[in-house]
């Protein structure tokens, strides 16, 4: 059971199902709150009430991110996995917060929608984000977990092509709001992200979070060393016996105008707002990134 306290000071439980991918801090609940915030700004702009938005969150595993939305009074809020489990389970944590969610579907995101599934203002996803090379214990775990978690490649495919399937889904002003971290292919996403939201994305105002997500004892340890110092991606010993990595929110609007100034400059990929993080391994990687 995992606790998060929604906008409105509303405290909201989560509860888990077993092979379902748990609802945690770093993804889960840091996207639940970048989604309210970017919720109401896109409102704001669109000179909408939060009630009268359309949202959804897609790969809803147990539903974070829905459940804090409807909490927050937001209007439609639909839910959809490709799980009958983590389906079962988004309406067991919504009922368990006296939330009613308008609507919760098993499907797989990338079939053929119909009509009513495009369309939202905003569209809120964790998607699953693994490497081939890194699927931290989840082979082990089943199908289930597999399924949740493998990003496929280098872990940025599945949601490349997600960022094209997706905009779909939007109004125009709408947002696609989703998370990605550091152990996956993020150059190539930012690159996707270039060619289908030009000039119309940027990274939500409270990223990066540090998160340590494997130990250092872990036989992949190598591999994420030697795929940093290859700046594949950005790990690092935190020196407390975990590797860290950071997670970040994209914010992609749907528009035919330019709404940030500039491409999203890589020294801002890894300022730490907020937030410090001692290890002087990260302060060394970071100034090697940001030289780039
Ligand atoms: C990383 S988990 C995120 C779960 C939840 N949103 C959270 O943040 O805690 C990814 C979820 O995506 C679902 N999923 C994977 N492929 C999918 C697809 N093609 N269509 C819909 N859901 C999918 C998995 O079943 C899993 O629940």
């Amino acid at each position: 059971m995992i606790k998060h306290y929604g906008f409105g000071g509303k405290r909201l439980t989560f509860g888990s199902a077993a092979g379902v991918y748990p609802v945690n801090r770093y993804q889960s609940l840091f996207l639940a709150s970048a989604a309210c915030l970017e919720g109401f700004i896109i409102a704001a702009s669109m000179g909408k009430r939060a009630t009268e938005l359309r949202t959804v969150e897609l790969c809803c595993g147990g539903g974070p991110v829905a459940v804090t939305l409807k909490a927050a009074g937001f209007g439609t809020v639909d839910a959809v996995d490709i799980d009958k489990a983590a389906v079962d389970l988004c309406l067991e944590n919504a009922r368990a917060n006296n939330i009613e969610l308008d609507l919760v579907e098993t499907r797989d995101i990338f079939a053929p929608h119909t009509g009513n599934m495009c369309r939202y203002d905003l569209v809120a996803i964790n998607p699953p984000c693994s490497p081939d090379w890194g699927l931290w214990g989840a082979r082990s775990l089943g199908e289930r977990m597999r399924v949740a978690t493998s990003g496929g490649g280098n872990g940025e495919e599945f949601t490349v092509k997600a960022i094209l399937a997706l905009r779909e889904w939007l109004t125009v002003g709408g947002s696609l709001v989703f998370v990605m971290t550091s152990t996956q292919d993020f150059r190539s996403i930012a690159s996707q992200l270039n060619r289908v939201f030009p000039s119309s994305w940027r990274l939500h105002q409270g990223c990066p979070v540090a998160q340590p997500f494997l130990r250092r004892t872990s036989a992949l340890t190598k591999t994420l060393d030697d795929f940093t110092a290859d700046k594949r991606i950005l790990s690092w010993d935190g020196g407390d016996g975990w590797n860290w990595r950071l997670s970040w929110i994209v914010v992609a609007e749907r528009c035919d105008r330019s709404v940030v100034d500039e491409t999203v400059q890589p020294e801002l990929w890894f300022l730490n707002f907020g937030y410090d993080v001692p290890s002087p391994n990260y302060r060394k990687l970071v100034k090697s990134f940001q030289a780039q």
